[in-house]
């Protein structure tokens, strides 16, 4: 358990709590701090994935809307961004507003669980660092894998593994009411969720800019 010294102010509180939902002033803010913190994770993550330039993306809570913006320069064909939170879609809509008027890109309020798509839309979905958030996981990915083609790949990264012992994540997740899960967990759930070919990378965090609750970066790839 990590000293009290750690824990966290009120301010610091009220500002991370957005994390799960950005709403407000705040919200704006915390998804700018995300949009750059996230950036070596989402590199790395990403540097594992096989993007063809005919593959049509879809990045699930994509909060300020980095990761649209990255994909737009890896696939020719269009990338989809889609976010619960008001304030997270209209920041990607402003980041992304130059291929959304070429028509290239559509960024979209909704939710995880009920996805606004026809069956076999995508060939690649990702996330990074939101299915903490997500109401039911396996329920979720297996809504995740009826708009994925057959074949396709969910991709998710994550800068945070569990780590018992770590009170400040102990924190964290209690704040934001998160889920953070192992290897193993991930295999398992996305297993029952009708995912194969499940693929895990690991690497401890010491590349991350922000340590709120870096215990490690992982990544997933699971087929459809
Ligand atoms: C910690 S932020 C990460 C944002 C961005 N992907 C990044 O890496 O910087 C989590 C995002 O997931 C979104 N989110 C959480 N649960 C969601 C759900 N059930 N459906 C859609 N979006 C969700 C939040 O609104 C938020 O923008």
């Amino acid at each position: 358990m990590s000293d009290n010294k750690s824990i966290r102010s009120q301010e610091e509180k009220d500002l991370i709590i957005n994390a799960r939902k950005p709403e407000g002033e705040l919200g704006d803010q915390l998804l700018d701090r995300m949009n750059e913190s996230h950036e070596s994770l989402a590199r790395w993550g990403v540097s594992h994935l096989d993007i063809a330039k005919d593959d049509v993306i879809l990045d699930i809570g994509c909060g300020g809307g980095v990761n649209v913006e990255r994909f737009l320069k890896m696939t020719d064909n269009k990338v989809y961004g889609l976010d619960y939170s008001e304030v997270a879609v209209e920041k990607s809509t402003r980041l992304n507003q130059a291929a959304i008027d070429e028509g290239r890109c559509e960024i979209i309020q909704g939710s995880v669980s009920e996805l606004p798509f026809e069956d076999n839309t995508f060939d690649i979905i990702t996330g990074f660092e939101t299915v903490y958030f997500w109401p039911d996981f396996i329920n979720d990915s297996k809504e995740v894998r009826r708009v994925l083609k057959d074949d396709g790949i969910m991709f998710i990264c994550n800068e945070a593994i569990p780590n018992e012992g770590d009170g400040r994540q102990k924190e964290l997740i209690d704040l934001l009411e998160m889920k953070i899960y192992s290897e193993d967990q991930f295999d398992e759930y996305l297993r029952e969720a009708g995912f194969s070919d499940i693929i895990c990378f690991s690497k401890d965090g010491s590349d991350s800019v922000d340590r709120e609750l870096v215990t490690g970066w992982i990544c997933v790839i699971a087929r459809k």
